[in-house]
C-alpha cells in the first residue's frame, strides 16, 4: 500500500501533507508552512531545546494517549504520521488566554530575550502532563503531581543564555506538589515574607495540564483507518519515505532495486543527524521504527531483551520497572545503575525519540563516544542481528569489533542478562558505571566512560575479598569503540585485593587505555580511567580511602550530587518614590514570548518569492581565492545562484562592518584574510537547502607570494602588526613604577596570565531579511543592537544614500554585544543578494556558521611584574598586555582602557603598562558583555592570588575583604578539606568596581486620539527589559496628568520597534546604559508633552473639576496641541560616566579523580542605585553572573592551526546549563539611595556582575591549592608548588591536570610501600 500523505494534528488542527521532501524536519514544517512560530531554531542538532514540542501518540486498541517531548529540529515530518503535536501556541495565546506556565514565566521574571522561552514552556508542560499521569500521590488542588526534584530536571537540556535559569526553576517548582511556596524567588504574585504565599495567588493550574493533547478527530480517523494502520503490506511514500512493517518487507525493499541509484538513509529517531550532521540531501528514507519486532520488550529467565528501536527513555522505564519488581536487591543493581546512567545520556527530549539500537549502531559504525555501548558492554550484553535471511546472536563486544555495518544488517534487539548475588556461594554482584563529562546531567558526551561488573567473595576463611567474573568496559576516550580491559580483568581475578594489587591493575590499565592520535586531552582521559577503576576497587581493599560522594552544603552527610537542592534568595529593595518606576513589575511582553507570538526576525512571514542565503567562508587564514566549485550532489542541485564581491553594484563598496576606528570588508576578495571570512553567499529556495549547498563548496586557494598568516599575538609582535589606539583612548599610568618596586619587600617578575575568547551564544543566531522596495530602496529587518550603523553599512555597500535604507529591529533573541558590529555582515549580505536578485532574501545563519564567522570576546595574554610588602600591601605593578583583536579594528581600541579600568578596582601603588592591540588573521574580536573589564578584573585577581600564595596568606587578606562570616566559612572548608582526600573545596570573594558611560539617545512620545501612548526610543529590546523601564518611565512622567495615579497608564503605553527612518540617531544598545539613556530621553519628551498639556488641563479643571486623561487628550487634540514630542538626551559632563559597585563570594568543590567542578554556593550583592525595576535588574545581574561562569570555567572557544574555529556546535561548546549553576545562589540588589547625576538615581545592571564570576575561578584555584597540598603531603614527595597558572577558562580537564594526573598512582605507591614495610 502506498502512503500518499502524512496526517497529523498540530495544536488541534488537522494537517495533511502530500508534497513534502522526506528530509523535511518537523521544525522546518512548523516554521515555514504553518502560522506557528513559537518553536524556535537554536542549533538544529538537539543541543539547545529551543525547538522542543510535545508529541502525543494514540493507541486505538488500548484507547491510550502517551505524550513526550521531542526536539523538532531532528524529528522528521514523515515520522509523525497520526501523531498530535503541541507547540507553545497550543498551550495558550492572547486570544484564548495564556496558560499557567506562560503566565508564571512572566510572573517569576523568567524570560529575558525570550528566545528559549517557548521551548522551556514545552519541556515543563510535558513534565507536568507525564507527572500527572503517574501513580504519584494526588496533590493538593492547584498543584501538579510533579515533585520538586523532578521539577529541577524538567528542563535539563534546554539552554538559556540570559536568565541564569534560577527563575525558570522557580516557575517549574511552583507547580510541584511538595514545594514550599515561601521558598520561591521574587515574583509578582506575592511579596517575599508575605504570609499569603498560597497557591490561589498563582495563575491556576488544572491537573493534567488542561490542554487536550490528542484531538478526538484524529482518534476517530485512526480508528477508522485501523485496517490501514495494521496492514502489513509495504508502506511506500510517494515522496521517498518507506515504512516497512516487517523484517521481510525491509529486505524486500532493500533488494527491490528501488534504491540502486540514489542515496538512502535508514532511520528510527533520526537523532544521529544531531551527532553526525547530514552533509547532503537524501532522496529516500527507510523508517524501520514501524517494525514491531524492533520495539518488543521480552522478559526472559536470564535477563531482558529490548527491541533495538525502543527509545532510550522507554528503556530507562523498563529497566526501572524490572528493578523495582525484583526481590533481590543485589540482583537488580545492574538494571538500576544502567537506568541511572542512561538518564544522563543526551537530554530528555532527545532520549524520547533516540533509540537504544540507534545509539549502538552509531558506536559500531563510527568512533562515537557512546555511553550506552560502554555500559551495556560492562553489563555483558549480547545483541541479536538479522543479516539478510540469517539471524545471529553475538556478544556486544564481538558486534562492536565487526567492520562498520551496512544496511543489509539490522540490529534487532539487545539482551541484558540478570546478575544475581549467590548467598550460598557468598558472592555478591557489584556493578558501577561512571562518566566524566562537562555537564553532570547530560547533553554533553563523555571524555571517558566506563562500567564495571564483577562478583566479589571472601577469600577462603579470611575477611579479605577477591573478585571474579570481571567485565571492565571503557569507552569514549578516543577509541574506535568501547573495549574491555581484559588484561586488567585477568590480573585482578582471584587476587587478594591489596593496594599493591590495585597499583599493578592501574599500571596495566594505563597500557590498555591509549587514546587515538589527535584525541584531545589524552592524558586526562587515561588518568580519569585510572580514577574510575580506583573508585570501583577501593571499597574492597582494607585501609584504602576512596572518593566520598559529593557532600551537601555545610554538612558532612553523604548525598548524591544530582539530588542537591537548588535554592536561592533573590532580594531587591523596591522604591515607590517615582512610581511605577522602581517597582518590580513584570517584564513587558513575556507572555507573548512564552506563547510564541513575539515576532523575531525569522518569524516575520516570508514575503512572496523569498529566497534564502548562507555564507560560504574561507577555511584558510591568508590565501588567494582562485576559484569556487561545488561537488556534484543533491544539495548542489538546489543552488539558484552564488552572490559574491563581483555583485557589489558600481558606486558601492566591499564593506561588511564599520565603527569609528575603521571598516571591515564583506567578502575576502581576492584574498581571504582569515579562516571564517565570507567569500560568497549561496542562494536557494529554502534555508536548509542553502545551508547544505554551502557545505558542497570546494575552494581553490593559492598562497604564493603571501607571507604566512599571523595567528597569535606573539607572531603579531614579531611582525609589528598592531592596530592604533588613539592617544585619548589610551589609559593613564599611575605613579612611578621603579619607585614602587624599590619599596617592595617581595617581587614577582614577568609572570603570564592568559584568557581565551568566548563566543556569544545568543540563542537566536545572526539573521536578517532584506526586501527590495520601490525607487532603489531597501527594507532590512535585522537582529541588531545598532540598526543605525547597519543602515550606513548597507547603504555604502549598495552605493545608495542612507535615506534609501530602512533598518527595522523589533527585538533581538540575545545579543551580548555580538549583534552590535557583528550583525552588519549578515544584514548587508542579505541586502546585497536582494539587490542583485530583486527578490526578498533571508539569511538565518546556522549555528556552526555563526560560531565560525562571528568572533567573540578578546583573548588576552598579560605578563605582570608586581612588588609588595610582607603584609600583602602592593606597591607597584607593571603589565605587558597583548590583546588579540583579529583582522579588523571593530571596537577593539576601547579595550585597553576598559582592561585598565577593570584592573583599577584595587590600589596597586604605582601602575604602569604597555598594551598592544594585535592585528591577526583571525575573526575580528568585538565587544562582549563587560568587554575588557572582565579581563582586567580577572588579571587583577590572578595577581592578588599569586601574591597571597607567595606570602602564604589568604588571598582575601590581600584584598582586604575579611568578614566574620567569610572567616567562618573558610574555616569549615579547611575542616572539610582535612577530612576528604579526593574532594576539595575552595572559597573566594571578589569585589567589583565597574565604570559605565551613558550615551546620547533619542526618544519620542506620542499620544493618540484615544489616549493610548506610543514611545519610540533609540535603545533596542535585547532582553534586558528596556521596553519595560521605558514604559514605567512614561507612566511616571505623564502620571502627573493622570488623576488616578500612574499605574493604569502603564497598560496604555506601547513601545515601538526601532526604525532607522523614523527615529534617527538611535545609537548603540550596549554598555549597560541604553535603558537609562532611553528612559532619560523618554522623560524629556514626556516633560515637553506635559508642559503643553498642563495649561489645557488647568483650563479644563477650572471648567469642570476633575479631568480624565481621555478628556484631556480629546481637548488637546481639538486645540491643535502637538501630541508628539521628540527629545535627544545627551548626558552632561557630570553624568558622562559613573561607577557601579558589588561583590561576589563563591564556594566550589572539585573532584580530584575527574576534575569535575561543583558550584556549591554563590552570593552576590550589587548596587543598583535606585533601581528603575529591581526585578529586571536582578535578572540581569543573575544572568550575567552565570554567563561569566561560562567564560571563566566552561566555554572553550577553540581554533585549529589555521585559526578556523573548531568549537562550532553545542557538542563542543558548553555554556552553563541548569545542572552547572551554583546549587545555592543568593543575589541581592542594593538600593544605595540618591545619586544626583543618575537617571532618577538609578544605576546600570546589564554587564558588571559578569566579572564577579571570577570568584568561582578563584575558588577553584583555592580548591586546587588544597589538592596540591594534600598530595604533596600524602605521597611524601615534598611540597608541591602552590603557585601555578590557572588560565581562563578552567574546565575540568585543566583542574584535573593541575591536581595531578598521577595522584592515584602515587597514593597507591605510597600505600604499597607502607604495606610492604609493615
Ligand atoms: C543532543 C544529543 C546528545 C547526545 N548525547 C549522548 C550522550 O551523552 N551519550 C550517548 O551515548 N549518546 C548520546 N547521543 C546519541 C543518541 O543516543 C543517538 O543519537 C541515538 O540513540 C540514535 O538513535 P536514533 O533512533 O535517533 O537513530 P537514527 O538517527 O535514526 O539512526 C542512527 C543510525 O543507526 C542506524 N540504525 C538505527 N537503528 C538501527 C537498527 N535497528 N539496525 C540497523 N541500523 C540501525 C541508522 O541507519 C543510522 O545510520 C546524543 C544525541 C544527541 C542528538
Ligand atoms: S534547535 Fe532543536 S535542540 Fe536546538
Ligand atoms: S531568555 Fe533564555 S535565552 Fe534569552
Amino acid at each position: 500500500m502506498k502512503v500518499e500523505k502524512v496526517v497529523f494534528a498540530l495544536n488541534g488542527r488537522r494537517y495533511e501533507v502530500v508534497d513534502a521532501d522526506p528530509s523535511t524536519t518537523l521544525l522546518e514544517f512548523i516554521r515555514t508552512r504553518t502560522p506557528f512560530k513559537g518553536t524556535k531554531l537554536g542549533c538544529g542538532e538537539g543541543g539547545c531545546g529551543a525547538c522542543v514540542v510535545l508529541i502525543a501518540k494514540y493507541n486505538p486498541t488500548k484507547d491510550q494517549v502517551t505524550e513526550f517531548s521531542a526536539s523538532s529540529c531532528l524529528t522528521l515530518l514523515y515520522n509523525i504520521n497520526f501523531c498530535s503535536v503541541i507547540t507553545t501556541e497550543g498551550l495558550g495565546s492572547t486570544q484564548d488566554g495564556f496558560h499557567a506556565i506562560q503566565k508564571r514565566m512572566s510572573g517569576f521574571h523568567a524570560s529575558q530575550c525570550g528566545f528559549c522561552t517557548p521551548g522551556m514552556c514545552m519541556s515543563i508542560f510535558t513534565s507536568l502532563v507525564n507527572a500527572d499521569k503517574s501513580k504519584n500521590l494526588e496533590p493538593q488542588n492547584g498543584f501538579s503531581k510533579l515533585s520538586v526534584s523532578e521539577a529541577e530536571r524538567a528542563f535539563s537540556g534546554n539552554l538559556c543564555r540570559c536568565t541564569g535559569y534560577r527563575p525558570i526553576v522557580d516557575v517549574c517548582k511552583s507547580f510541584a506538589s511538595d514545594v514550599d511556596l515561601e521558598d520561591l524567588g521574587l515574583n509578582i504574585f506575592w511579596k517575599k515574607g508575605d504570609k499569603s504565599a498560597d497557591v490561589s495567588k498563582l495563575p491556576s493550574y488544572t491537573l493534567g495540564g488542561g490542554v487536550c493533547t490528542f484531538p478526538d478527530f484524529l482518534k476517530s480517523e485512526m480508528k477508522s483507518s485501523l485496517d490501514y494502520l495494521n496492514d502489513s503490506n509495504v508502506a511506500v511514500s510517494r515522496e521517498g519515505w518507506y515504512h516497512p512493517k516487517s523484517i521481510e518487507q525491509y529486505y524486500y525493499l532493500l533488494n527491490s532495486g528501488i534504491f540502486s541509484d540514489c542515496s538512502v538513509k535508514v532511520v528510527v529517531g533520526n537523532t544521529s543527524a544531531g551527532v553526525y550532521k547530514d552533509q547532503d540531501l537524501y532522496n529516500k528514507y527507510i523508517d524501520i521504527g514501524g517494525i514491531p519486532e524492533l520495539s518488543a520488550i521480552s522478559r526472559k529467565d536470564g535477563g531482558i531483551e529490548i527491541g533495538a528501536a525502543t527509545p532510550i527513555s522507554r528503556t530507562i522505564e523498563v529497566l526501572k520497572q524490572d528493578n523495582d519488581s525484583m526481590s533481590c536487591p543485589n540482583g537488580s543493581v545492574v538494571f538500576r545503575k544502567l537506568a541511572e546512567h542512561m538518564s544522563k545520556v543526551a537530554t530528555p527530549f532527545v532520549r524520547n525519540t533516540a533509540s537504544l539500537g540507534g545509539n549502538i549502531i552509531l558506536a559500531q559504525k563510527y568512533p562515537f563516544a557512546s555511553d550506552i555501548a560502554t555500559i551495556l558492554l560492562g553489563a555483558a550484553s549480547t545483541v541479536c542481528l538479522q543479516v539478510t535471511s540469517e539471524r545471529l546472536e553475538v556478544t556486544l563486544e564481538e558486534f562492536l569489533e565487526q567492520p562498520p555495518l551496512d544496511p543489509s544488517t539490522l540490529l534487532l534487539s539487545i539482551f541484558i542478562p540478570h546478575w544475581f548475588s549467590d548467598s550460598q556461594k557468598e558472592t555478591n554482584v557489584i556493578f558501577e558505571t561512571y562518566r566524566a563529562a562537562p555537564r553532570p546531567l547530560g547533553n554533553a558526551v563523555s571524555y571517558i566512560n566506563s562500567a564495571f561488573l564483577g562478583n566479589v567473595s571472601l577469600h577462603g576463611s579470611s575477611s579479605d575479598l577477591v573478585l571474579s567474573n570481571l567485565h571492565l568496559a571503557f569507552g569514549a576516550y578516543g577509541t574506535e569503540h568501547a573495549i574491555r580491559a581484559t588484561k586488567v580483568e585477568e590480573y585482578l581475578t582471584g587476587k587478594l585485593l591489596t593496594p599493591s594489587v590495585v597499583l599493578q591493575a592501574v599500571r596495566l590499565l594505563r597500557g590498555t587505555i591509549v587514546p587515538k592520535e589527535g584525541t584531545s586531552h589524552p592524558e586526562y582521559r587515561v588518568s580519569v580511567a585510572v580514577g574510575f577503576l580506583f573508585s570501583f576497587l577501593y571499597p574492597l581493599v582494607k585501609g584504602m580511602t576512596g572518593p566520598e560522594k559529593t557532600l551537601s552544603i555545610g554538612c558532612s552527610s553523604s548525598v548524591e550530587e544530582a539530588s542537591l537542592p537548588l535554592s536561592s534568595r533573590r532580594e531587591t529593595v523596591p522604591s515607590d518614590e517615582y512610581k511605577p518606576v522602581g517597582e518590580p513589575i513584570k517584564k513587558y511582553g513575556v507572555e507573548l514570548q512564552a506563547s510564541g507570538e513575539a515576532v523575531y526576525v525569522d518569524d516575520i512571514p516570508a514575503p512572496k518569492d523569498c529566497l534564502y542565503g548562507e555564507f560560504i567562508y574561507s577555511t584558510q587564514a591568508l590565501a588567494y581565492v582562485k576559484g569556487m566549485k561545488f561537488k556534484p550532489s543533491l544539495a548542489s542541485e538546489k543552488i539558484i545562484t552564488v552572490v559574491s564581491a563581483n555583485d557589489i553594484p558600481s558606486g558601492g563598496q566591499n564593506i561588511g562592518s564599520t565603527f569609528m576606528f575603521g571598516d571591515e570588508p564583506l567578502f575576502g576578495a581576492p584574498i581571504a584574510e582569515f579562516a571564517g571570512q565570507a567569500l560568497g553567499v549561496v542562494i536557494a529556495e529554502t534555508q536548509r537547502y542553502a545551508d547544505l549547498a554551502a557545505k558542497q563548496v570546494v575552494i581553490e586557494y593559492a598562497t604564493e607570494d603571501l607571507k604566512p598568516p599571523i595567528l597569535t599575538v606573539e607572531q603579531a609582535v614579531q611582525n609589528n602588526s598592531y592596530f592604533k589606539v588613539p592617544p585619548e583612548r589610551y589609559p593613564k599610568q599611575v605613579g612611578d613604577f621603579s619607585k614602587g618596586m624599590a619599596e617592595a619587600d617581595h617581587k614577582i617578575l614577568s609572570t603570564e596570565v592568559k584568557l581565551a575568547s568566548q563566543y556569544y551564544f545568543y540563542m537566536e543566531t545572526q539573521t536578517a531579511l532584506a526586501v527590495p522596495d520601490e525607487d532603489n530602496t531597501m527594507v532590512v529587518y535585522s537582529s541588531s543592537q545598532y540598526p543605525e550603523l547597519a543602515q550606513s553599512v548597507i547603504a555604502k555597500c549598495l552605493g545608495i544614500p542612507f535615506s534609501n535604507v530602512r533598518v527595522i529591529t523589533r527585538r533581538v533573541g540575545g545579543g551580548f554585544g555580538g549583534k552590535a558590529f557583528r550583525s552588519y555582515n549578515v544584514a548587508t549580505a542579505a541586502a546585497l543578494c536582494a539587490n542583485k536578485l530583486r527578490r526578498p532574501v533571508r539569511m538565518y545563519l546556522n549555528r556552526s556558521t555563526d560560531m565560525i564567522m562571528v568572533g567573540g570576546r578578546h583573548p588576552v595574554k598579560a605578563y605582570y611584574s608586581v612588588g609588595f610588602k610582607s603584609d600583602g600591601k602592593i606597591t607597584a605593578l607593571h603589565l605587558d598586555v597583548l590583546i588579540n583583536a583579529g583582522i579588523s579594528p571593530d571596537a577593539s581600541p576601547i579595550i585597553p582602557d576598559t582592561i585598565i579600568s577593570g584592573l583599577k578596582k584595587y590600589n596597586w601603588g604605582a601602575l604602569s603598562f604597555d598594551i598592544k592591540l594585535c592585528k591577526t588573521n583571525n575573526t575580528s574580536k568585538s565587544v562582549m558583555r563587560a568587554p575588557g573589564d572582565t579581563q582586567g578584573s580577572f588579571i587583577a585577581d590572578a595577581i592578588i592570588e599569586h601574591v597571597a600564595s607567595v606570602l602564604s596568606l589568604d588571598a582575601n587578606t590581600v584584598r582586604l575583604l575579611m568578614t566574620s562570616s567569610y572567616l567562618h566559612r573558610a574555616e569549615s572548608i579547611k575542616q572539610f578539606n582535612s577530612c576528604n582526600n579526593w574532594r576539595k573545596r575552595g572559597i573566594s570573594c571578589v569585589p567589583l568596581i565597574f565604570k559605565v558611560a551613558p550615551r546620547p539617545a533619542p526618544g519620542r512620545v506620542s499620544v493618540l486620539n484615544d489616549g493610548s501612548i506610543i514611545v519610540e526610543v533609540g535603545g533596542i529590546e535585547i532582553g534586558q527589559g528596556l521596553w519595560t523601564k521605558v514604559q514605567q518611565m512614561t507612566a511616571f512622567a505623564l502620571g502627573q496628568l493622570w488623576p488616578d495615579g500612574c499605574e493604569c497608564l502603564l497598560d496604555r503605553v506601547r513601545v515601538l520597534q526601532a526604525d532607522t527612518l523614523n527615529l534617527i540617531q538611535g545609537g548603540l544598545t550596549a554598555g549597560s546604559t541604553a535603558s537609562e539613556s532611553s528612559c532619560a530621553a523618554t522623560l524629556q519628551a514626556c516633560n515637553m508633552l506635559t508642559d503643553r498639556l498642563k495649561p489645557v488641563m488647568d483650563k479644563l479643571k477650572q471648567q469642570s473639576g476633575a479631568v480624565s486623561w481621555d478628556s484631556l487628550i480629546s481637548q488637546a487634540s481639538q486645540d491643535n496641541i502637538n501630541l508628539s514630542s521628540t527629545a535627544y538626551w545627551v548626558p552632561g559632563q557630570e553624568s558622562s560616566s559613573y561607577l557601579n559597585y558589588g561583590a561576589g563570594i563563591s564556594e566550589v568543590e572539585i573532584d580530584l579523580l575527574t576534575g569535575a567542578i561543583t558550584l556549591l554556593r554563590s552570593d552576590l550583592v550589587y548596587d543598583c542605585g535606585k533601581s528603575l525595576n529591581p526585578a529586571v535588574d536582578l535578572g540581569q545581574i543573575e544572568g550575567s553572573f552565570i554567563q561569566g561562569i561560562g567564560f571563566f570555567i566552561y566555554e572553550e572557544h577553540e581554533t585549529n592551526s589555521d585559526g578556523l574555529v573548531v568549537s562550532d556546535s553545542t557538542w563542543d561548546y558548553k555554556i552553563p546549563s541548569v545542572d552547572t549553576i551554583p546549587k545555592q545562589f543568593n543575589a541581592e540588589v542594593l538600593n544605595t539611595g540618591y545619586h544626583k547625576n543618575r537617571v532618577l538615581s538609578s544605576k546600570a545592571s546589564g554587564e558588571p556582575a559578569l566579572v564577579l564570576a571570577s570568584s568561582v575561578h578563584c575558588a577553584v584555584r583555592e580548591a586546587i591549592c588544597a589538592a596540591r597540598k594534600e598530595f604533596a603531603h600524602s605521597t611524601g614527595s615534598g611540597s608541591s608548588p602552590l603557585t601555578f597558572q590557572l588560565d581562563v577558562p578552567a574546565p575540568m580537564t585543566v583542574v584535573k591536570e593541575l591536581c595531578g594526573l598521577d595522584i592515584v598512582d602515587k597514593y597507591l605507591e605510597n600505600l604499597s610501600t607502607h604495606q610492604f614495610q609493615c
